[in-house]
């Protein structure tokens, strides 16, 4: 089957940028949020980044009005029924994924790969919900979406070869380039960045360092394009911390607990750039 629709489930920043890189590619796109302000939202996000690009003279104006054409904003999974494959990139909360898993089931064909953006959930948990565990699993998308170029490929324990090849192939033609990791808490992207974040909090947290000087430390003697915490703002604070808790969890090591100011500042809403306040104010 050829794959032409693509539905985003989630327009938030990782939704966004997910749909608009599918239909920068070519494909139709469906963007589905439980709000129309959300869906606006993220078409807006959209547009800034296709600004950005245009300025740099890499996509004309016309380029931007096509992709943007081709994406249709969506406040009814029954839209769903009208995508080849769909890509969940929801909020990272187990019972909120799970729930919307198994509205996607009876919602889409039945012949089509359900893939999650999960940057640490259970592809093998999520799967079990559905009725179709071979045709789950995770595509694990970076932000910001338009530029990075990883996306992390995730079997669960009951998704086939077939599943696994169409997924890496539609990463190919969406432009990035797919690297397997298996099903276990955090993939290999987050059991190995967010503890190093984790661990920059507690730099603060302990007094180590200011949030500038933690991050030039990083930047200057390791290279890395921002600092920890700066980073952390980009992500969210509430998504890193519920990595962390996943981590924790899931692989049953005190060393993954969570710094007590990171939790104190999801507490207070300060989670990062998204609202304006996390680590810097925005
Ligand atoms: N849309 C379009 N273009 C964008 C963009 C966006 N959203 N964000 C940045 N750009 C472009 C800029 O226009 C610029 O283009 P040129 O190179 O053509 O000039 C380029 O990207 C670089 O941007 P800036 O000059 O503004 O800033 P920078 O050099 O610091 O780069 C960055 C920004 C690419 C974000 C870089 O700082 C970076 O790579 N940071 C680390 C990001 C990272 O680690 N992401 C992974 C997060 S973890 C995750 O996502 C998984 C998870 O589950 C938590």
């Amino acid at each position: 089957m050829e794959i032409k629709t693509i539905g985003v489930v989630g327009s938030g920043q990782m939704g966004s940028g997910i749909a608009q890189v599918a239909s920068a590619s070519g494909f139709s796109v469906i963007m589905n949020d439980i709000k129309d302000e959300f869906v606006e939202r993220g078409l807006s996000a959209i547009k800034k980044s296709l600004d950005r690009i245009v300025k740099k003279g890499k996509i004309t104006g016309e380029d931007r009005k096509a992709v943007l054409d081709r994406i249709d904003g969506s406040t009814s999974l029954n839209d769903m029924v009208k995508a080849d494959f769909i890509v969940e990139a929801a909020t990272e909360n187990e019972p909120v994924k799970l729930q919307i898993f198994k509205d996607l089931d009876e919602n889409s064909r039945n012949d089509i790969i359900l893939a999650s953006n999960t940057s640490s959930i259970s592809i093998t948990k999520i799967a079990g919900i559905t009725k179709r565990p071979d045709k789950i699993i995770g595509m694990h998308f970076m932000n910001p979406v338009p530029i990075m170029v990883l996306v992390e490929i995730i079997k669960g324990i009951a998704t086939t070869d077939e599943t696994f090849r169409t997924t890496m192939d539609l990463s190919l033609k969406m432009g990035k380039t797919p690297v397997p990791a298996n099903d276990s808490p955090g993939f290999i992207s987050n059991r190995i960045l967010v503890p190093m974040i984790n661990e920059a909090v507690y730099a603060l947290y302990e007094g180590v360092g200011k949030p500038e000087d933690i991050d030039q430390v990083m930047k200057l003697g390791m290279n890395h394009p921002m600092g920890p915490l700066t980073l952390a703002d980009l992500i969210g604070l509430d998504t890193c911390l519920a990595i962390m808790e996943v981590l924790q969890k899931g692989l049953g090591d005190d060393k993954y607990r969570p710094c007590p100011l990171l939790r104190k500042y999801v507490d207070a809403g300060w989670l990062g750039r998204k609202t304006g306040k996390g680590f810097y104010d925005y």
